[in-house]
This record gives structure tokens, C-alpha cells and sequence, in this order.
């Protein structure tokens, strides 16, 4: 009598453990989104939530089969409150996964709690880089570019076009520093020299000091990084200055995503480069742009393709271990060598887990960024300090 009950006890208890296990796999996979909703990089984060939400509709709203719930917080672009914010999402919510964030101060307080941690962080926008570089780690993801990459691709553009002198123009913060770092050494290669590097504080806007003495300075063009609500005034206030005319502007195509509706006239025939382009011929791309027009009643834009492409990288990690979170390694494995059918044209992974892709030179024409040609060709960033 007594072993019966024993037994009947200990399947049971079988039976509770195989519905536990079952129930974990069955349980949404807590992803916190730790972007900005406010502030002058508030259309950015928006354009990567849908981009990401995009991605999982298609996939029947689950990643690697198991169904994802959103945490959602708005960083504000605010570095103070970095830690704060993503020890929040870590500890309180306990979340699985953390994608963020887009501003490159933010972005490497994230990484450092994620390294810490352990949590896995997939950066849907953000260049720091240091991310991919002294920051790197087996658990930590980028799905965008460094600051690096598309400024080095605009230091050849500009050297080609003849120009011998250049200053440059930007907030003073990492991505801006890095993105002029990254134009200045290509530029530099081929002897092209600046004569003035000028900065305010992000994310001010106050710029007819600047362009003042921009016009002083008579360079033979400019180099800038600018994004989100103030890319646009720049780029109008630049305009109205009347400097368009004489001294051509060039910047990291963030000047022009997702900011042509609002800049009219000013934005163009102006020249930058990105890994996204308007006019683009692969079908990942028309599909991609069908179904975000349809969903979102607006256009993608390079914040949307970072978004869905963090989804396509999630959902291949997962995939690869049938949603099972605890097989971390092998899902980072296989997140290491994807190969991601991005609306951009496909990309693998560096070293350092940053996208190796093709930085399109584009031009302005009426709302588009149109596609000229193709600057670098899969350019990797060098993943300076990075020892995994
Ligand atoms: C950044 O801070 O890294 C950043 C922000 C906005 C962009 C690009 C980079 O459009």
C-alpha cells in the first residue's frame, strides 16, 4: 500500500515536472525595449519598434517558436539614466533579452550591465564603437553599424569628388566624435585636410554661431553627423544660411532618413552614405517595403530595416536551440554566423558581432535618398580593442 502511493507520488511528480518543462517553452520570451519615445531621436525608436514588430508578424507573432512579450521603456536619450533604466528591465521585469538602444551613450551603459550580466543585448541602432570593440562580448549584438563605418566610407566619397579641405560639424558626444573619426581617416589617406572640427552640445540646436564661422572658414565642403529633430533643423538651418550654394554639405546618411518630409526643399541633392538606400533592387527589399507600408501607413526607414533585422537575428538564435533559452552558447553560435536576408542586402557578422555590409552612396532627390552607387563594398568595421 504503501509503495503504491509512493510510486502514484513519484509519477506525479514525473508528469508536474514534464508540464513544467513544457510550460517553460510555452512561456513568452520576456524582450525589454529600452529605446527612445521622447526627445529629438523619438521617430528613431519608433521606426525600430515597428521594424521589430513587423518581423514577428510575419513569423505568426513568434521568434524561434516561442511567442515574445514586450517590456517597454523610454530612455530619453539620457545617459544619466542609463543604468538605472536597463537594471530595471533586468531585475525588476527579469527580462530574457534587452534590444536597445540608439543613442551611442546609452547604448554603452546598456552594454556594460549586459556584459556584467550576462543578458543577452541585441543594438538595434546604436554606433558606439566601443560596443563591438573594447565592450564586446559573446552576448552582446549589433544589427546597425558602427560610427565608424559610414563616416569612413564618406572620407573616400569626398577625397573623389576633389575636395582638398573640409571641416567638420557635429554633437559632441560618441557618435559624433567617432562618425568625424571615421571620415577624417579616410580622408586624411588621401591627403585631404580639415580645417576646423566644430561641435555643440547633443542635443542642441542653437547652430548659427557654427555656420557662421563655417562661412568665415570657406572649406572647400562640409562633413557632418546629425540625426532624428535635429538633423532636420540643421539641414534647413544650413540651407537658409545660404551655404548650400557655395560649400557642399556631406554627412552620414542618418542626415536624411526618415527626416525628407520635414525638410522640403533644403534636404535636396545633398550627398551622404548608409548602409540603406532608397531604390534598392533586391526582393527582400520590395517585400519589406510592401508590408511596412501596409502595416504602418508610412514609409520604412534605416531605423525600421535595424529593427526587423534585430528580430531576424533573435529569431535565429532562437530557432537554432527550438526556443530553449537556457542553451545559451549555441544560440549565441548561431546568432555569431547568421546570415541575415536584410532588406539592406544580406549581411554576416565581424568578429566582434557588428554587421560586414555595403555603405551605398546616396543623393537626395524630391523624398528619396536614391541609391548612386555602392561607396565600400562589404566594409567591416576593424573591431578595434575587441577580445572575445
Ligand atoms: C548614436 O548615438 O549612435 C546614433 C544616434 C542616431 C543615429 C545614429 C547614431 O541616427
Amino acid at each position: 500500500m504503501e509503495r503504491r502511493l509512493a510510486a502514484k507520488l513519484a509519477a506525479t511528480a514525473v508528469a508536474a515536472a514534464f508540464a513544467g518543462g513544457a510550460a517553460a517553452q510555452d512561456k513568452a520570451v520576456k524582450v525589454g525595449f529600452m529605446l527612445p519615445y521622447t526627445g529629438t531621436f523619438a521617430a528613431l525608436g519608433n521606426a525600430i519598434e515597428n521594424g521589430f514588430r513587423l518581423h514577428l508578424q510575419e513569423q505568426g507573432g513568434k521568434l524561434g517558436g516561442r511567442a515574445i512579450e514586450f517590456v517597454r521603456v523610454d530612455d530619453e536619450s539620457d545617459p544619466s539614466k542609463a543604468t538605472d533604466n536597463v537594471n530595471k528591465l533586468i531585475r525588476r521585469d527579469q527580462v530574457d533579452v534587452l534590444v536597445g538602444t540608439v543613442h551611442s551613450g546609452v547604448a554603452m551603459a546598456m552594454a556594460k550591465v549586459a556584459k556584467e550580466s550576462g543578458t543577452l543585448l541585441v543594438v538595434p541602432n546604436a554606433g558606439a564603437d566601443a560596443v563591438t570593440g573594447p565592450m564586446c562580448a559573446p552576448n552582446i549584438f549589433r544589427t546597425s553599424f558602427t560610427n565608424w563605418q559610414p563616416g569612413y566610407a564618406m572620407g573616400e566619397v569626398m577625397a573623389k569628388r576633389g575636395h582638398k579641405t573640409a571641416v567638420t560639424i557635429t554633437w559632441k558626444y560618441a557618435a559624433g566624435d567617432e562618425s568625424v573619426k571615421g571620415f577624417k581617416e579616410s580622408f586624411a589617406k588621401v591627403g585631404g585636410k580639415v580645417l576646423k572640427d566644430l561641435t555643440l552640445p547633443f542635443p542642441n540646436v542653437e547652430f548659427q554661431p557654427l555656420l557662421t564661422e563655417i562661412a568665415a572658414l570657406k572649406p572647400d565642403a562640409v562633413y557632418t553627423f546629425f540625426a532624428g529633430g535635429g538633423a532636420v533643423k540643421f539641414v534647413k538651418d544650413y540651407a537658409a544660411a545660404g551655404l548650400g550654394k557655395t560649400i557642399p554639405l556631406y554627412g552620414a546618411g542618418f542626415l536624411t532618413d526618415g527626416t525628407l518630409e520635414a525638410q522640403g526643399d533644403a534636404a535636396n541633392g545633398l550627398l551622404t552614405t548608409l548602409h540603406y538606400a532608397d531604390g534598392l533592387t533586391n526582393p527582400k527589399d520590395k517585400a519589406f517595403r510592401l508590408a511596412y507600408a501596409k502595416t504602418y501607413k508610412l514609409q520604412p526607414d534605416v531605423y525600421a530595416v535595424q529593427g526587423y533585422d534585430a528580430a531576424q537575428l533573435l529569431a535565429i538564435g532562437l530557432g537554432a536551440v527550438k526556443g530553449d533559452l537556457g542553451k545559451r552558447d549555441a544560440m549565441y553560435a548561431a546568432m555569431a554566423k547568421a546570415r541575415i536576408d536584410s532588406p539592406r542586402g544580406a549581411f554576416t557578422l565581424s568578429p566582434s558581432h557588428n554587421p560586414v555590409q555595403d555603405i551605398y552612396l546616396r543623393k537626395v532627390e524630391g523624398k528619396a535618398n536614391q541609391v548612386q552607387s555602392v561607396a565600400v563594398k562589404a566594409l567591416a568595421d576593424p573591431g578595434r580593442g575587441c577580445r572575445m
